[in-house]
Order: structure tokens, then sequence, then C-alpha cells
């Protein structure tokens, strides 16, 4: 029974293959037909069209074929206007487009760069073949260059650079360029190697050695490659970065570099360098001139072969000559000699070297240095820096007692900037001690450590001693001048005392007179530094308000003012009581007995007295104390100044 069902099978089958080989050789007879170019980029998706012409209405059947070797395989189906995938390849990647039999190829890959073939049986069309091309654009190549470096002199090639790009397709061209010049293949001179491999994904990367004989020109070039490649866009292309290779060659000229390059002068910090225009620099020897042999002595210098003078100075002047030795070729060259000059001012002479003179005399004062450049002199004043005169010599006339003191000779080279020595002199004018300070005034506190100064000057120089015991140190600010330092306890005696210092000489003796005055109140210490002492009288509500503390601070040996403010101001109430009352009396108002009105009535003489007391102590500073106690008590109101209304 299934023998028949097969002999009618293969009969049908062999029908079939009759019906297609007789087919086929009907179609090769028509024009062969050209294929439809399509171009896709990677992953892109892309419309193939089963026939050249727009789709005319629904398709009842066509078919999608892959040629793969000269064989057809069915990869899509079209029926009734339904589209039907073949299992394969493509079974997820294609799929109906429109009502004809249309179709999209979706993610595209190199693997796609194939021919594709649609047969409508329904309606009937001519075959319709597609060639699809894909394209990829290479991502941006990258550079690397020889850093080991060539040498010039080598005549081979030797690898200059290495470019790469990644994932392109199809190939990429590269295009080497050197200092943006394209470069060509040239025998012995300029070689490209290029080469690729296909990724798993079909992608193409490319990479490209640059090979060439460097010359010495080239130590800057600067050398990079571009890939030009084609999308569906059109042509493209990606450049490299730029890149330089280390190239040596040896010197052909060594010199000698001075710095800095401006007029030196002894103390500078002067660096001699040897430089050569090989590339590496070679080893290099200083040979410096021996001034009495005129030969040239090699020195020793760091193995950098730089001289370092720090300080220079003048016996460092001279020829310098710099020799170069190259390993690779053992090449010597030698520099031309550079002459280093250090300027230089010897030490400074001022004669007489101790200067001393009468009051009223005259005196020279002459200044001598040396120097290799052109000197100028210059006479200052120590203290002030003031400018006396120009030239080598000072004339001093009529000299006063103020004129003694340090002056200064400056020696100077104008050419070369900073360059100079001075010389300082003490002239002494015979006198006996001038004291800075004659008379001082200290404010203290009792059982307080405190140094006291005292300056004096004079010819000869004065000595100082101190009243007083305690340490002493002393300093000359100049040879004419002493400044002693006592350091004493403030005692009760000292207090009473007061110190004096006493500078003399030959000549005579002076003295500086030192008084100590009492301070305990740190509130008032503002008033108390104020010479001008009695001038202020109105005192601040700020202290006012704290007038009783105030009171109760005052030490024991002001009191006796504050007793007798307390009492000129106890008198004035008293007074201006004893007024208003007169006052009421004569009018008849006051109804009370006679004996309180005399008790308290003062006559104005007495008045007058106290005030007079006042005013002539000893110092404005104690006034300012007094003036400020007083105007402390003064409150509530002015009755002070109401009793000097009264009393005008
Ligand atoms: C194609 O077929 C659809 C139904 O399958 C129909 O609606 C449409 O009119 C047909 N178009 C043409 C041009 O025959
Ligand atoms: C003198 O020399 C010192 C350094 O040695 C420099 O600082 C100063 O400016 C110079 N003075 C003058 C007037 O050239
Ligand atoms: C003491 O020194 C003062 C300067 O503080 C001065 O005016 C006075 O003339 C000097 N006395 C003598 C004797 O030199
Ligand atoms: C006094 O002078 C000495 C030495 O010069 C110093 O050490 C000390 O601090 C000074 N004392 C005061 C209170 O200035
Ligand atoms: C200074 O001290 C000495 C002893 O060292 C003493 O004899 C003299 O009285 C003291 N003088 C004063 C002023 O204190
Ligand atoms: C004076 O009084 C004011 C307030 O009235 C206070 O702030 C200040 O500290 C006082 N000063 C003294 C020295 O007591």
């Amino acid at each position: 029974m299934g023998l028949p069902w097969l002999v009618c099978a293969f009969l049908l089958a062999a029908c079939c293959c009759c019906r297609r080989a007789a087919g086929v050789p009907g179609e090769e007879k028509q024009p062969a037909p050209t294929p439809e170019l399509v171009e896709a980029e990677v992953g892109s998706t892309v419309l193939l069209k089963c026939g050249a012409s727009h789709s005319s209405g629904n398709v009842s059947h066509a078919d999608w074929f892959l040629i793969h070797k000269e064989r057809q395989i069915p990869i899509f189906h079209v029926r009734q206007g339904q589209g039907q995938n073949e299992p394969g390849e493509y079974e997820h990647r294609l799929s109906l487009q429109g009502s004809g039999a249309n179709v999209v190829l979706s993610q595209i890959t190199p693997h796609d760069e194939r021919t594709f073939l649609c047969k409508s049986k329904r309606p009937r069309l001519q075959d319709h073949y597609i060639e699809l091309q894909v394209y990829k654009a290479p991502e941006e190549p990258t550079i690397q260059a020889n850093v080991v470096g060539i040498h010039v002199d080598r005549k081979e090639l030797r690898e200059v650079a290495t470019c790469v790009g990644r994932n392109g397709y199809p190939i990429p061209q590269v295009i080497w360029y050197k200092n943006r010049q394209p470069l060509q293949e040239e025998e012995n001179r300029v070689q490209i190697q290029s080469s690729q491999i296909v990724e798993s994904s079909g992608l193409y990367t490319l990479q490209s050695v640059l090979h060439a004989q460097l010359a010495k020109e080239d130590k800057n070039a600067q050398f990079y490659c571009e890939l030009s490649y084609r999308l569906p866009s059109g042509n493209h292309m990606k450049e490299s970065r730029e890149v330089t290779v280390p190239v040596f060659y040896p010197a052909e000229k060594v010199w000698v570099e001075i710095e800095p390059m401006r007029a030196l002068k002894e103390g500078d910090r002067v660096k001699i360098t040897c430089l050569s225009d090989g590339n590496p620099q070679p080893h290099f020897t200083i040979n410096k001139e021996n001034s009495i042999t005129g030969e040239m002595e090699e020195i020793i210098t760091d193995e950098n072969g730089i001289l370092a003078l720090e300080p220079a100075q003048r016996q460092h002047n001279g020829l310098y000559q710099c020799q170069s030795l190259d390993l690779e070729t053992t090449i010597t060259l030698s520099s031309d000699p550079q002459e280093l000059l250090v300027n230089y001012v010897s030490d400074v002479q001022v004669s007489p070297s101790a200067p001393e003179a009468q009051e009223g005399d005259s005196l020279t004062l002459t200044c001598e240095a040396e120097s290799n450049q052109a000197l100028e002199f210059q006479w200052l004043r120590d203290k002030t820096g003031q400018l006396l005169g120009k030239g080598p010599v000072l004339y001093l006339n009529n000299l006063k007692r103020q004129e003694a003191g340090q002056y200064l000779c400056m020696a100077s080279v104008p050419n070369v900037p900073g360059l100079n020595r001075t010389q300082l002199v003490s002239v002494g004018i015979f006198g006996s001690p001038w004291m800075a300070i004659k008379e001082r005034k200290v404010w203290v506190q009792e059982n307080a450590v405190l140094n006291l100064s005292c300056e004096a000057s004079g010819h000869p120089q004065p000595t100082i001693s101190w009243n007083v015991n305690g340490s002493v140190t002393e300093w000359n600010p100049d040879p004419q001048t002493v400044v002693s330092t006592l350091n004493v306890l403030v005692t009760p005696e000292l207090l009473k005392t007061g110190a004096e210092c006493t500078a003399s000489n030959s000549l005579g003796p002076n003295t500086t007179i030192i008084i100590l005055k009492l301070v305990t109140l740190t509130t008032l210490t503002p008033d108390f530094s104020q010479t001008t002492g009695l001038s202020t009288s109105t005192a601040s509500p700020h202290s006012r308000a704290n007038s009783t503390s105030t009171e109760k601070k005052l030490p024991p040996p002001e009191s006796k003012g504050v007793v007798i403010v307390a009492v000129i101001v106890c008198i004035l109430v008293l007074a201006l009581l004893g007024a208003t009352l007169y006052f009421f009396y004569k009018k008849g108002k006051l109804p009370c007995g006679r004996s309180g009105k005399q008790e308290i009535t003062l006559p104005p003489t007495r008045k007058s007295e106290f005030v007079v007391e006042v005013k002539s102590d000893k110092f404005p500073e104690e006034m300012a104390l007094l003036q400020g106690s007083n105007g402390d008590k003064r409150a509530p109101g002015d009755q002070g100044e109401k009793y000097i209304d009264l009393k005008h």
C-alpha cells in the first residue's frame, strides 16, 4: 500500500524538478537582471523591495531567497498578503512591509553583505536581485609613537609610529602624515605596513605601521594617521592625534653659556653651562685658561657639566671653554672660549679712621676703594641716610656737636647695579656728655620691677652711673653714645628719692633725673599720660557713675590731695548753703535762730586761699589727677561752677 504512494511522490518530485530545471535555463535566456544595490550601516534596518516598480496591489504568492554559492536558500514567503519566516539565520530579522512582498531586514551586520532574490508568482513579476552593501565607520584611530627614539645616522628604516583603527567595515584606507603632508611610500625612506584582523562581529581592525628614515630636521616633526572610509552618506575620515618621535643626532657645535646674562658682581650666583646642538647632549668638560701659563685646564664640574659659582668672586674671572665627547661617535668638539667677568669693589677705607675735632673746627674725610670699574663715592649721614656729598672727599666745616656721630662712605659702580661697598666712620666732637633727656617722669606701681634707661653722648665716650642700686646693662649705638639701663624694684624710698643717672667724661658730668610717680588706678591711666593736665575738667558720665569706687581706690600718698579737694567741696557746699540761707534770711522767710548762719558762713578770703594751694602743686600730672577726682566728687549737678559764678 505504501509503495504506490512512494512511487507517486517520487514521480511528483521528479516532475517538479524537471519543471524547475526547465525554468532556469528559460530565465538565463533573458538578459541577466542587474541587481539593485542597497547600502546600509551596521545595526540599521533596510527595506528590501521585491521589484523595481512600486508594489502593485496585494501579492498572494512570493518567495525570498538568499544567494549563497550559486544556491538559492529560501528565507521568507508571502502567502495571501501574509509573511512567513523560514527557520534559519533570518528567521527573526525579516518582516513583511506593507501589502506587497517588500520586506524589512533589521540589525544589519557585516555578514548580511549578500545577494537576495525575490520571486513573485502571483502576480507574476520578474525575479528581483538585491545586492546589500554594509558599512561601518571605524573608531577614532589610536597612535603610538616610537618612544625609544631614532638615530639619524643609521641608514635603515626604523619604526616611527603605529596606528590602529578598530571595528570598521569594509577595511578603511590609512594615510600617514608628517607635518600635515601626506607620506608616500618610498624605497629605503618610507614604508607603510598595514594589516587587519576580522573580529567575530565581522568588523575589521586595521593596524598600520610607519617605517621611515628620519633626519635631524625631523626632531619636532608631527606624525599622525588618517583613516578614510565610506558610509551610505558618503566619504568620511578620522584623524589620530599628532605625535613626535625622539630623534638623536650628533652635536656639530658646542658653546658656553653664562647665567645670569647681565653685568655680574661679586656675591652673585653664577652658572656656567655647556650646550650643544646635538641630541642628546654629549658628555661635557669645562676648561679654564690659566692666567699665568695661558693654558686651558680642566675644572671639576658637577655630573651635568655645570659649573656653579656661588658666590662668584673676582678670582673666577677668566676664559672658559667647553669640550664635548660624543660617546656614540667618539667625536670631540670644543667651543669658542668665553670670558667671565665678575665686577668687584674692594673694602672701603676712610681716613682718618677715628676723626675727632673741637666744636667749631673743620674736618676732611677721605674715602678710598678699588674696583675693576669706574667708582663713584657718596657720603651719607648714617642715622638719617641724608646725602651729604658726592666724591671721595668730605669737608666738614665749623663743626657743631650735633654733627658728631656716624658717617658712611659708599663706593659704588654705576655700570653694575647693586655693586657697592660701604664703610662707617665715627666723628667725635670734644664735649662734656649730652643727655638725650634732661628730666623724665615715669609712672610706676609699687613693688614692680622696671627698667629705667638713660642715654648720653659725648667725646670722649662718657660713662654712666646711677644713684640707686640695681643691675645695670649698657650698650653703645655708636662710639660716642652710651645707653644704660637700670633694672630696679620700686620701693617707697625709691619713690621718694627718684633716680638720677650721671654721665661723665674728662670734660665734665651731666645728669638725667627720673621722677617716679605712683599709679595704681588703671582706669585713669590715660589721663595721667597727658602732660597738659589742668585743661581737662569735664568728667565723663561713665566715670561719674563709678565715682565712689574710684575714690576708694586712691592710694595713701595721694590722699592729701583728696582731703584738700574734699575740704574745698565741703566749703563750697557750705558757702552755697550759707548764701542761700542768708538770702532767705534777708527776705525774712527763714524763721530759724541766728547761731546756725554764723557757723556756716565762711569769709571769702579763706576760699581763695584753697584755690591757690591747688594751683601751685608741683606737677601738671598730679593736677590732672586732682582735677579728675575733684570732678568725680562734684556729682550731682554743677555746684562748683555755680560757686565760681558767685565768686566773680
Ligand atoms: C488586498 O487585500 C486586502 C485584504 O486582504 C483588501 O482589503 C485590499 O483591498 C486588497 N488590495 C488590493 C489592491 O487588492
Ligand atoms: C648696594 O648694594 C646692596 C647689595 O650689596 C644693594 O641691596 C643696594 O641696593 C646697593 N645700593 C646702591 C645704592 O646701589
Ligand atoms: C647736658 O645735656 C643737655 C641736653 O640734655 C644739654 O642741653 C646741656 O647743655 C648739657 N650740659 C652740659 C654741661 O653739657
Ligand atoms: C628690663 O630689661 C631686661 C634686660 O634688658 C629685660 O630682660 C626685662 O624684660 C626688662 N624688664 C622690663 C619690665 O621691661
Ligand atoms: C646700695 O648697696 C650697698 C651695698 O651693696 C649699700 O651700702 C648702699 O647703702 C646701697 N645704696 C642705696 C642707695 O640703697
Ligand atoms: C563703671 O560703671 C559701669 C556701669 O555703670 C561699669 O560697666 C564699669 O565696669 C564700671 N567701671 C569700674 C572701673 O568700676
